[in-house]
Formats: C-alpha cells, structure tokens, sequence
C-alpha cells in the first residue's frame, strides 16, 4: 500500500505553569499512540508542537512571580519540555513561540493577508480596568453570559454554552486580576475579515465527512449565526510586534501567531535535519494534517485557523481535529488558583511512565468528561495492567526460563492451537483499526483483549500438566505480538520487553503488521525474564494522594508567619483633606493625620463610591509603613484598607472612637 503523509500537531501549550494530568490526556498522550502507530506502518509521519509563549496570561503570572515574561516562559518551557520527556511523548520537533523563526513567519502571514485585503484597521472600544491601568484580554473579563445566564464566564467564551464573546457582552462584568469593574475604552485594531469565509468554511466544513458529528455540527451551528471579523492585535507589551508603521505597543493576538506555530516548529525540524526544504512536504504537498487539542480550542482549529490559511492560500486545511473533553479530579473540576490539580511532573516522579499513559488512556475523555482518581488508578494498574498483561507475560516467559530459556518446537496444533493463531494473525488490524479511527480508548481495550485471550489460553492448555511445546511456542510469540501492539500505548514497558524477548534492535524498528506473524523462531533463547510492572501497594497510592492533596489545600491558602504579619505598621489614621487627583479622575488626594505630627499625603481610588464631604474628619486604617510610591505623578506614603465588595472599595472604619494614631493588630 501507498504510504501516507500525515503532519500530527498536539496544542501548543502555554509557557505559562507546569502541565496538569488533564493537559496530558487532552491533546498529547492520544496524539503520541496515533503518532507511534503511523511509524509503525511506516507512513510518513511527523509529530509537531512546541510552547505558546504570548499573550497576557504570561504577564500576569510574571508580574505575580515579580520576574519578566521571558524568564517566565524560559522556567515552563523547561518544566513542560522535560516532563513531555518523561512521559514518552515523541515529538520531532517542540518549539517555541518567541523563537526568531516563528515571529518572521507570523509577521510575513499577517503582511501577506494583509495585502489581499483580509485585514483592516478599525477604531474600537475594548475593555480596560482604570484600576490595573490596563487593556484587559477578553478572558480577563468574566461575567454572566448573556445568551445562557451562566455566571462567572470568559469574555472570549461561554464554557456553558460554547458560544464565542465579546467581554461587553457579559452582563455584570468585572476584571478578574483586581475585580474592578471594566470600563470600554477606545484604542485602534487590526481586523481580520473572517466573515468573508463563511461561504468557503461551510463548504469545506460540509464536505469534511470524516469529522466526528459533533465537531461539525458544532462548527456549522457557528457560522449560520454569522460570523464576525476578529481583531487580531492587542496592546500589550509582550508579544510579536505588528510589522506596520504606527502600531507601537501593540502586537498579534497570540490566537493569531500560535497555530502559526505549527508551521515555524516544523521548518525548525525540517532545518535541523539539514533540509531546509523539506516542510513543505507536509504542508504545501498532499498531506493529512491531524490537529489534537482540548475541547475549549475547537473554535480556533475548525474555523479562525482554516480561514487563516484560506485566506493566506498555499498551505494545506486541517485534515482532521481530534478533540478531547475535560478530566477532573477526585471529581471535580482542575483549578489552579484553587490548588485543587494534579501536575503531571509530581505523578511522574512517584510512577513509571507507562502505568501514568495506560491509566490515563483506560479513561481517555474520548466523549465524556473523565475523571481521575487516586484509588482508580491503583486498581487499575493492578487489577487490569498487571493482572493481564503483566501477568500473562510473566507467566509465560518465567515458564519457559525454568526450561532453559530456549522456545521450544512448534509440534501439532489442536483446535485451541488454531484459534491462538487466528487471534496472533488478526491482532494488528483489530487494534490498528481503532487507532485510525482515533477511538483510543476502543483500541486499548482490544490490546487488552489480546493479553486476556492469552491467559484463558494459557490456563486452558495447562502446560505444566501437558505436553507444552505448541503452547509455549504459541505464548512466546504472542508476547512479541503484545509488545509491538502496545507499543503505541506503553513505549518504555513495550521495549523492556523486547529485551526480555532477546530480539533484534528495539520494538520500533518492527512493522506493526509484522505482529501478526510467527517470529520468534525456535531454538531463540530468551533474555533474563523480568517483572513487566509493579503493583501500587496501598501505602504508596496513599501517601501520594496525602502529598499532593495535602499540596494543593496549602496552596489554596497562603500562610505567612506571625512574624511576617507583624512587619505591617497599621495605624488609625484621621481623614482632614481630600483633594481630586490632578491627572486622575478616579483618585483622590487625602491628608491623614497619624499623630504625633505625622501627616501623610495617601493617594486612593475611592472617588466614585465616596463624596469628599463623606471623606473628610473620618477615622481609617491605614498601612503607615508601606513604601512611598508616585501614583501619576503624586506622591502616596500608605495606603487606606478598604473591603472589596463587588468590586468596589468600603472603607473599615472603627466602630468605636479611636485615639488618632493608635496601632492596629
Ligand atoms: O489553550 C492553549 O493552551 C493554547 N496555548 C493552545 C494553542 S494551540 C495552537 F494554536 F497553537
Ligand atoms: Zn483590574
């Protein structure tokens, strides 16, 4: 047969934090058994990704850190690179997105829509928090939905709903860094004209007939409500530059550079084997380009980025999307403010690699939502892994060590014999079938099935009681058919293997379909027979789960010492001037009087909730030893507590009265 060309990207992940064990099973352990396999049946296939180093997320986090963005993105881009590693995953290429590379192929894709009248420029409002003094990125916006009510939603999109939004249109918005309310203010964008591809996407979309239903009745829905033209440029600092005269402080909207990301890491790759060339093979030839990414990123994949490409023209459309839903924990929902995640680093510290892909797979979120837990896993692993195909292996192979280590003659073959060799013949296409179709979860199941069939074979024939040449001959090559099968799956258990099998070179220099025959020969000795895997023992899954759920509820708070607390100099502090901010009109100047003579100018964003005769002769608290800093050109020497209610500041006040200056604790 004709070898295919398939190009398979997994997401770029953001360099923003570790990933969780929801990142691993959404878009890149069923992207590697997908991989794996096409190598083994010897198509053309390569494997691309890299890390997603824009976009606001990663200035917050380095401001939060107190570091820059690019050492933000350097720290994750080892963590997640090196944890990829450990797991197996077999990119052959992983990027990243500040890479030169990348911006001039993001910069020369924008140029190029641009000049075929796909971009414009637009005056608009955008959101923008007066107290963070900054544009906020629609997902920093949340809100109620407007089209299904749910509370607390993205202003990019409705993970209820799934419709996409524009943060004003969220009702009851408020920016999720200070809680402050968004105001819309006027700033300049470039637009891509996305609703001009309505027409091709359906079409395409239409003919896509190899989509799963639900992708592309979801797409469909989208573009009969309409599509809008999207702006593809932000004002931030950190990010690729728009290459245009009058865009200073602005850059591309990291939606618009990532998925370009795929192209740049595969020219990386194409560079690093010393042919330069060779990219286009995949993405200017005839290629099946697969796309694995979480449920949330569908509508960039399905529509922004074919329009994206439609519009740039030369390159190929995504051949295939394969989505996966969320994975949540001891259930429920992963959050990393809240402390309640599972890194897939941690897990990867305590368990061999394989049993941490095989239990994630056994659960893949192929249709559902999918849940991990601690106890499950260790059932699974034992109870499943070990019990079958642990277990099958090892009795086995142990059998035919206690004999000498040599297979013995394949003599007669009765109806049994027949049947196992039915099962060795059919294997590759029962299993490899499922992968095709990307119903990974089916595909693990029938591998298991094949290690299940052995142990009723095994147990049937009962070698230690009968003549056993047949049977012994049949079980060794089965376990060959097994560790080319899993393979895919369990890559580092699948090689240990074929060491115990003593065989030539690695597992993956095989073909898949060579799993079907009798090759392991008589008279081959074996290795030294070894235990596959090992058992989760009850103390071990337990202290684990304490560790790292011990972990996250510390860090769903956190603790200072009482000696940090009693750095702060909190004093009660009486109000005698208030002042409008010369160069702000939400500020006010105050004079506090602190005592002994200490009279501080103090600069607080409460005017839009306090009138100045309110203000003024009233007792506060206020942070006396906080470094004096220039808030727009005023001096500020502390800072007034006030509670957040909604949003909006309420001073605390004594209930009592209070001696100016007293100290509070
Ligand atoms: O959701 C995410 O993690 C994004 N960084 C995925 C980007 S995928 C692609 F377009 F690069
Ligand atoms: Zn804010």
């Amino acid at each position: 047969m004709a070898k295919e060309r398939i190009l398979v990207t997994s997401a770029l992940p953001y360099a923003n934090g570790p990933l969780h064990v929801g990142h691993a099973i959404g878009a890149y352990i069923p992207a590697d058994v997908y991989v794996r396999y096409h190598r083994l049946k010897r198509n053309d296939v390569l494997f691309i990704c890299g890390t997603d180093e824009h976009g606001t997320p990663i200035t917050v986090t380095a401001e939060q850190e107190g570091i820059t963005p690019k050492r933000v993105v350097d720290k994750y881009y080892k963590i997640i690179a090196s944890a990829f590693s450990t797991l197996g995953i077999s990119f052959d290429n992983f990027s990243r997105t500040t890479r030169e590379l990348h911006y001039r192929n993001s910069q020369e894709f924008f140029l190029r829509i641009m000049e075929k009248g796909f971009i414009y420029k637009k005056r608009v409002e955008r959101p923008y928090c007066p107290r963070c003094e900054r544009f906020l990125p629609d997902r920093f916006v949340k809100g109620t939905c407007p089209y299904c009510n749910a509370e607390d939603q993205r202003g990019d999109q409705c993970e209820v709903c799934g419709k996409q939004l524009e943060p004003h249109e969220l009702k009851d918005s408020y920016c999720v860094i200070c809680h402050g309310k968004p105001e819309q203010k006027e700033t300049e964008h470039w637009f891509f004209r996305l609703n001009k591809f309505s027409d091709e996407l359906k079409k395409w979309i239409q003919g896509n007939r190899h989509w799963p239903d639900n992708a592309r009745n979801f797409a469909l829905g989208w573009i009969s409500e309409g599509l809008e033209d999207r702006a593809i440029t932000r004002d931030l600092g950190w990010g690729i530059p728009i290459p245009m005269k009058g865009a200073e402080g602005k850059v591309l909207y990291v939606w618009f550079d990532a998925p370009i990301g795929y192209i740049s890491s595969t020219q990386e790759w194409a560079e690093k084997v010393g042919k330069p060339d060779e990219w286009k093979k995949y993405w200017v030839e005839k290629c099946k380009i697969v796309h694995f990414i979480g449920k949330d990123n569908i509508p960039f994949h399905a529509i922004m980025w074919p329009a994206m490409l439609m519009a740039r023209s030369g390159f190929n459309l995504p051949w295939q999307i394969s989505s996966n839903e969320y994975l949540t924990l001891e259930g429920q929902k992963m959050s990393t403010s809240r402390g309640w995640v599972l890194w897939l680093h941690e897990l990867l510290k305590e368990f061999d690699p394989d049993l941490v892909r095989y239990y994630l797979l056994s659960i893949n979120p192929e249709r559902h939502d999918a849940d991990f837990s601690f106890k499950e896993f260790q059932h699974k692993i034992n109870n499943e892994l070990v019990a079958a195909l642990g277990n099958f292996v090892n009795r086995s192979l142990s059998f035919i060590e206690k004999q000498g280590s040599k297979i013995p003659e394949m003599k007669d073959f009765d109806e049994l014999d027949e049947q196992m060799l039915e099962f060795i013949r059919e294997s590759p296409s029962h299993v490899g079938g499922n992968i095709e179709k990307f119903k990974f979860l089916d595909a693990l199941k029938e591998l298991m099935r094949i290690a299940h069939f052995g142990n009723e074979y095994f147990q049937k024939k009962e070698p230690w009681k009968n003549e056993n040449s047949t049977t012994l001959y049949l079980c060794a090559n089965l376990t060959r058919t097994l560790a080319i099968l899993s393979a895919p799956f369990l890559p580092h258990s699948a090689e240990r293997l074929w060491r115990v099998l003593n065989l030539k070179g690695s597992v993956f220099d095989e073909t898949w379909d060579s799993a079907g025959e009798l090759d392991v020969k008589e008279k081959h000795k074996l290795g030294k027979v070894e235990l596959l895997y090992k058992k989760i023992e009850d103390d071990e899954i337990e202290r684990f789960e304490k560790k790292v759920l011990k972990t996250s509820e510390s860090e769903k708070m956190n603790h200072i010492e009482f000696s940090e607390f009693e750095k702060l100099d909190l004093r009660i502090g009486k109000i005698k001037e208030v002042r409008d901010h010369p160069k702000a009109n939400k500020l006010y100047l105050l004079k506090v009087d602190l005592g002994k003579g200490d009279v501080r100018q103090l600069v607080a964003g409460i005017k839009t909730v306090y009138k100045k005769e309110e203000l003024r002769g009233g007792h506060v608290v206020v942070v006396a030893n906080l470094k004096p800093i220039d808030v727009r050109g005023e001096k500020s020497e502390g800072m007034i507590l006030a509670a957040d209610v909604d949003g909006k500041p309420v001073l605390l006040m004594p209930d009592k009265k209070v001696k100016v200056g007293a100290r509070v604790k």
